[in-house]
């Protein structure tokens, strides 16, 4: 069957890794990707994928209501995968309406452009709404995060990520529109931009910098490596259960302080670095204000309803995250000298 998707944020870190799964893939579906291009969206992350006949990129923003019905009309859309947010914790602290405005009002207008467009006629239509499990709040030592779960979301970031959560499970239940949902832990992997965990972490300790881990360090995440998403998100899409909700983690907790040592390892063995030379790097550093202790997603209803698990085990994932990284390096200069938003320029407005 063809399908004609509007995907959202499709130029960031997740976005551009699930259109590198689909668009291949499917060569019957047609791709929009409507990306803001913020500092976070960079089409070098799609570079090849702009040849694909079955791929249109469009930049603009999820809040252009007008835009959005335009792109509606024009395309017959009749799934959306949204994966389009402000995504930094840190920024969210710093700066929270931008959140409030990306995710939370950016959600809502495209809510209401579906439902306008598909005139409350849903067979055959998907709104499918990518979020966190950091809507979930913080646990403690033990326990998971289950899809039944409360919200109790403790940053900006959480807390605007939990209020689209709503809103597209309130536009299900008030007008019945067709929605799906996932919850994922934190990615990692390929084209994520640099201001994360990791890839911080790997750009300090090639350039011999200090590596700055919040508070005591202790703090948890459950990885998964970003193409297992992607997988997770096509099977959600194909095979899940209109308005249902379903949990994506990678059975992988670590605490940042032996990820990072573990990053510093094995980034010394790729360098040819002497034997723990990079954990001299290492420095604690002033804590996030509002720090959630640990996030540990319990995965069991995709793996039991959709027979989705995760392929990838971290050792090899951040092997090939630190290997990726070191080979892209002028992706990675780009994005430091900020020369990667030129690329928009010289690709469409030359
Ligand atoms: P990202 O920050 O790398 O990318 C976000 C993309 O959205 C960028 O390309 C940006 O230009 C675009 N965007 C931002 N505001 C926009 C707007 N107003 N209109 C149109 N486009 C806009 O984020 P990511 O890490 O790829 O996350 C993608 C989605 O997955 C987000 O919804 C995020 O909440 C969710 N998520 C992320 C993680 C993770 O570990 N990164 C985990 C779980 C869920
Ligand atoms: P991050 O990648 O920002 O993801 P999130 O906050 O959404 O989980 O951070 C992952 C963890 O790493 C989080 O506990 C904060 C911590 N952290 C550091 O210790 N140092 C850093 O420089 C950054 C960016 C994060």
């Amino acid at each position: 069957m063809k399908k004609s998707i509007l995907v959202t944020g499709g130029a960031g870190f997740i976005g551009s890794n699930l259109l590198r799964l689909m668009v291949t893939k499917y060569p019957d579906y047609t791709f929009v990707n409507l990306d803001k291009l913020t500092y976070a969206g960079n089409l070098e992350n799609l570079r090849g994928l702009d040849q694909s006949p079955n791929y249109t990129f469009v930049k603009g923003d999820i809040c252009n209501s007008s835009l959005l019905s335009a792109l509606f009309e024009e395309h017959q859309f009749d799934s959306v995968m949204h994966l389009a947010a402000e995504s930094h914790v840190d920024r969210s602290i710093s700066n929270p309406m931008s959140f409030i405005e990306t995710n939370i009002v950016g959600t809502v207008t495209l809510l209401n452009a579906a439902r306008h467009a598909w005139k409350d006629d849903f067979e055959g239509k998907i709104f499918y709404h990518i979020s966190t499990d950091e809507v979930y709040g913080s646990l403690g030592e033990t326990g998971f995060f289950t899809e039944e779960t409360s919200y109790d979301p403790r940053s900006p970031y959480s807390a605007s990520k939990a209020s689209s959560d709503h809103l597209v499970r309130a536009y299900y239940h008030t007008y019945g529109m067709p929605v799906k949902l996932s919850n994922c832990s934190n990615n990692y992997g390929p084209y994520q931009f640099p201001e994360k965990l990791i890839p911080l972490m790997i750009n300090n300790i090639k350039n011999k910098k200090e590596l700055p881990v919040y508070g005591d360090g202790k703090y948890t995440r459950d990885w998964l490596w970003v193409e297992d998403h992607a997988e997770a998100i096509d099977v959600v899409f194909h095979k899940g259960k209109i308005g249902e909700t379903y949990n994506i983690g990678g059975d992988n907790e670590w605490k940042n302080i032996d990820l990072v040592e573990l990053l510093c390892d094995s980034m010394d063995e790729i360098l040819g670095r002497p034997k723990g030379e990079s954990r001299g790097l290492i420095r604690f550093v002033k804590d996030r204000p509002g720090h959630d202790r640990r996030y540990a997603i319990d995965a069991t209803k995709i793996k039991e309803d959709l027979g989705w698990v995760p392929k990838v085990q971290m050792e090899e994932g951040m092997q090939r995250t630190a290997q990726w990284y070191l080979e892209q390096k002028e992706w990675l200069e780009r994005i430091i000298n900020g020369s990667y938003q030129d690329y928009y320029k010289e690709q469409y407005e030359v």
